[in-house]
């Protein structure tokens, strides 16, 4: 028997809103757009795929199906909505198989059958526990045939995999691979990411996204709280967000801080002091000596000088320069200097091994202490009169497998239940997209893109690889705007929000809101 905290029972009890088109639904092709050229060679088979959005017609005459699902990559709330919604649409005779750990579960068939007692201890609640996550790459020919050998044994219609932009890109090399083969299964991608920067024009968002930006928030606005009352600490806060700054802009706009930190800006590390060292000299003369800084993990390889010395190392890394004293002597002139400015601590850092896909491991390296270094020195010059005693916090792991709001909790039931669609209608190398997710259910859009389409190529260890794209924060869309406008009087004076925890019972203004950067994109897109 699972103890369950009495808020997780009541949560399981939750009914996601349904866009009801989903429950008597099928799809039609309607638009075929081109891919970037170069991948059609990568891509034979699915180059050409079509866009297909759902539509009210008649109800299904359910199928009988086999479905394999696996979580890849980071956390997020709402992936265990994404297996129920899955599993309460698949036809009662339907299996589904939930590989362990992310694609290696598929590569070693490793698995678990997802039955109604184990869908139903998972519902509405956090965490990927249920299957377990991984962040294997699926590249070589061996990891393929043993794929392609795992779905044959199980005659799998289709495998949904719940994943980010590394994921997926797995996701439409095995859907290529399977077609290649002629193989009946397809495979079918879920946009899963608290980082906010799997979207499209289809996609409006990832799941998680929301929920984890709400639980920074709460805690970003707990602690402008205590800044305001005792006066005496500048809290200087990094996020998670590998690339894209997303969480970080939404959290701005939610706590109302000081200064937010937007790594798609591309300041240098001295503008970026610089910016910082304003800050603390002007809240100084309006006599404050506290303050609450934003630091997007992802900027680190947003500065133009960090940028070309982490790209100079993971290129000699991956050329197999380890160990790490090899790596060094080989940098480039400038490269060197900057290296050889930094902390010893951070020097370390950027040498940390790098993940399957060739990304560094942002959330490793501790900016906020490199920040808060830089800015104690630049004061010391300036011979600074005041007090600046600085806090680090890091918010990552916090926010990632928290209960799901109901808006990522309605999100992740009706990406599963597409998901199922896409499976019953035999789609492959798609994946799932909705949009209109600020408005009420009845209203969204949803989409099978094919997954090419998102691709575009980049060098990852040192090799022109295709990856689905990040989508960073738009320096000329309706949020960072906003933020723009109100920069200046959050500097000063204190216009700190509190958001609070996230709601699950009540009024729907606070039970259902979305995220905050979403509903502003949308106000002015409609
Ligand atoms: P995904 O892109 O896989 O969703 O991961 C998101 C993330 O939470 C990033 O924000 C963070 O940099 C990274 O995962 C941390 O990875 P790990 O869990 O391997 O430490």
């Amino acid at each position: 028997m699972i103890e369950m905290s009495p808020l997780q029972k009541k949560r399981l009890a939750y009914l996601p809103k349904t866009p009801p088109i989903l429950k008597e639904a099928t799809v039609e092709a309607f638009a075929e757009h081109k891919a970037l050229p170069e991948l059609e060679a990568l891509f034979p088979k699915t180059f050409h795929g079509k866009t297909y959005r759902v539509i009210k017609w008649h109800a299904n005459g359910v199928k009988t199906l086999k479905v394999g699902v696996m979580f890849s990559g980071g956390q997020a709330a709402g992936g265990h909505n994404v297996l129920t919604g899955l599993f309460d649409a698949l036809s009662p005779h339907s299996t589904l198989i939930g590989f362990l750990n992310g694609f290696s579960g598929i590569l070693d068939n490793q698995y678990i059958e997802l039955k109604k007692p184990q869908i139903d201890s998972v519902r509405n609640q956090g965490g990927f526990d249920l299957i377990g996550t991984g962040r294997t790459k699926v590249e070589t020919d061996e990891q393929l045939k043993k794929a392609a050998s795992t779905v044959k044994h199980h005659r799998l219609d289709a495998i949904v995999v719940i994943g980010g932009d590394d994921s997926n890109t797995n996701s439409a090399v095995l859907a290529e691979y399977f077609l290649q083969q002629g193989l009946h299964t397809k495979v079918i991608g879920v946009p899963k990411t608290i980082d906010g920067d799997l979207r499209s024009k289809d996609i409006d968002i990832s799941f998680g996204f929301d929920s984890a930006c709400k639980t920074y928030s709460e805690l970003i606005g707990n602690i402008a709280r205590d800044a305001l009352s005792s006066k005496k600490y500048y809290h200087f806060i990094k996020l998670m967000g590998r690339s894209a700054s997303h969480i970080a802009l939404e959290c701005a706009l939610a706590v109302q801080v000081n200064l937010t930190l937007i790594g798609e800006e591309k300041l240098t590390l001295e503008e970026i002091v610089q910016r910082i060292v304003d800050l603390i000299v002007q809240r100084y003369r309006a006599k404050k000596e506290y303050g609450i800084v934003l630091i997007p993990e992802g900027i680190i390889e947003f500065i133009p000088e960090m940028r070309n010395l982490i790209a100079a190392l993971n290129h000699l890394l991956a050329e197999g320069n380890a160990p790490i004293e090899n790596v060094v002597p080989l940098l480039k002139k400038e490269e060197r200097q900057t290296y050889l400015k930094l902390p010893e601590r951070i020097q370390a850092q950027l040498l940390l091994e790098r993940d399957p896909h060739g990304n560094i491991n942002v959330s490793q390296i501790e900016t906020e202490t490199l920040f808060v270094d830089l800015v104690k020195t630049r004061l010391k010059e300036l011979s600074f009169k005041g007090s600046f005693n600085a806090l680090q916090h890091f918010f990552g792991y916090e926010g990632r497998s928290c209960l799901p709001s109901n808006f990522d909790a309605n999100y992740g039931y009706a990406l599963g239940r597409l998901a199922a669609l896409g499976a019953e209608e035999g789609l492959t190398g798609v994946i799932c997209a909705i949009r209109n997710l600020s408005k009420s259910a009845d209203q969204w859009e949803m989409k099978f893109v094919p997954i090419v389409q998102l691709m575009r190529l980049e060098v990852r260890h040192a090799k022109r690889k295709p990856v689905i794209e990040k989508a960073l924060v738009d320096l000329k869309g309706a949020p960072y705007l906003h933020y723009l406008r109100k920069k200046t009087d959050w500097e000063i004076d204190d216009h700190y929000i509190y958001p609070g925890p996230i709601q699950f019972f009540g009024d729907p203004e606070l039970t259902d809101s979305c995220p905050i950067t979403l509903s502003y994109s949308k106000s002015v897109s409609s």
